[in-house]
């Protein structure tokens, strides 16, 4: 995308905000209340429990929010045996944005395109983005330390420098972005759009149990251990929820290698489902409430950082 393009994608948004596809906890109606609101709502393809209920749940999306863009998560890794029939459903409503996740390949990237998609996908460093460079997306979702679900370990500071030096498309930060003046900051580093996940965990329509929202709006960063335990790779999980599971935090179990299991099944059949993953940026999240709520005032929050930083 050149900067016009995204100059013109901004302009649809009240705030330079997408929302970050949450496994189990986004739903269709947390999508489409992030896009009334006026950012870009997204959800996992693997959410809706099969490919017709996906079906269902984007056509009710694209009615709805008519031309608000919102994205789908496709996990193209080859242990999704969904990937094929979910593919059709977004290629069908053509999804204005697909956010890849593992493994993506060039041939998917091109076919999402000619379709009229955007494809951005997340790294966690450089050399990612590099490949993502090449392999042609739209844009770059860089996921720096501390961020829900599989995080990055780089600083966002370090990861933004490397990044922006030679990548000229659209850019988003994702990791602990909670406030709007953390939306403020991720554009001084550089980023386009902050990416922002955890937040939403507290959101009615966010398919979390009520414990689950209450540790959301009680916790902080010191809640937060990362452990690659459970599906392979370094996710975020919320201490008291491993309490909870009999699990002692200073004794989990490590992987020294071995395929990634991106749905924490099999073994680790509780991974997400009841050890809750989150990000380090909860410590700004007050309430618990409707998402349109929680975009107000992210709204509010960054026009007051803007103010206080001198900008129109
Ligand atoms: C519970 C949970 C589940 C997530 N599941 C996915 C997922 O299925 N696909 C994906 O691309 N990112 C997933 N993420 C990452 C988010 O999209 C986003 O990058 C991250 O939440 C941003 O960091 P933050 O939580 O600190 O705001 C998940 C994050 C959380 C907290």
């Amino acid at each position: 995308m050149n900067r016009d393009a995204i100059a013109a994608l901004k302009s649809r948004l009240r705030l330079p905000v997408m929302a970050g596809p949450m496994f189990i906890a986004s739903t269709a109606d947390l999508v489409i209340a992030q896009c009334r609101a006026g950012i870009i709502g997204s959800m996992p393809a693997l959410n809706p429990r099969s490919t017709a209920a996906l079906d269902e749940d984007i056509a009710r999306i694209a009615e709805t929010v008519q031309d608000a863009p919102y994205a789908i998560n496709l996990v193209a890794h080859s242990s999704n045996s969904r990937l094929e029939a979910d593919l059709e459903i977004v290629l069908k409503y053509k999804v204005p944005i697909v956010v890849l996740a593992l493994a993506a390949n060039g041939d998917l990237v091109r076919e999402l395109q000619a379709n009229g998609s955007l494809v951005f996908q997340d790294v966690i460093k450089d050399r990612h983005a590099r490949k993502c460079a090449e392999l042609g997306v739209d844009g770059i979702i860089a996921v720096g330390s501390g961020a829900g679900g599989h995080t990055g370990n780089i600083s966002p500071f370090a990861l933004m420098q490397e990044v922006r030096e030679w990548w000229d498309g659209l850019l988003l930060l994702s990791g602990c972005i909670a406030t709007g003046r953390a939306v403020l900051a991720a554009e001084v580093l550089g980023a386009d759009l902050a990416y922002i996940g955890s937040p939403f965990l507290a959101s009615t329509e966010a398919n979390t149990q009520p414990g689950f929202k209450q540790m959301i709006v009680d916790g902080t960063a010191a809640d937060i251990i990362t452990s690659n335990g459970f599906t392979g790779v370094d996710a975020n999980f919320l201490i008291p929820s491993l309490r909870e599971n009999g699990l002692d935090p200073a004794n989990l179990p490590k992987r020294t290698g071995g395929t990634i299991n991106i749905d924490g099944g099999g073994d680790n059949a509780k991974a997400w489902k009841e050890i809750w993953s989150a990000g380090q940026g909860i410590g700004a999240v007050k309430s618990s409430g409707p998402a349109e709520d929680y975009i107000d005032w992210l709204a509010a929050d960054y026009a007051r950082a803007r103010h206080a930083m001198g900008i129109a």
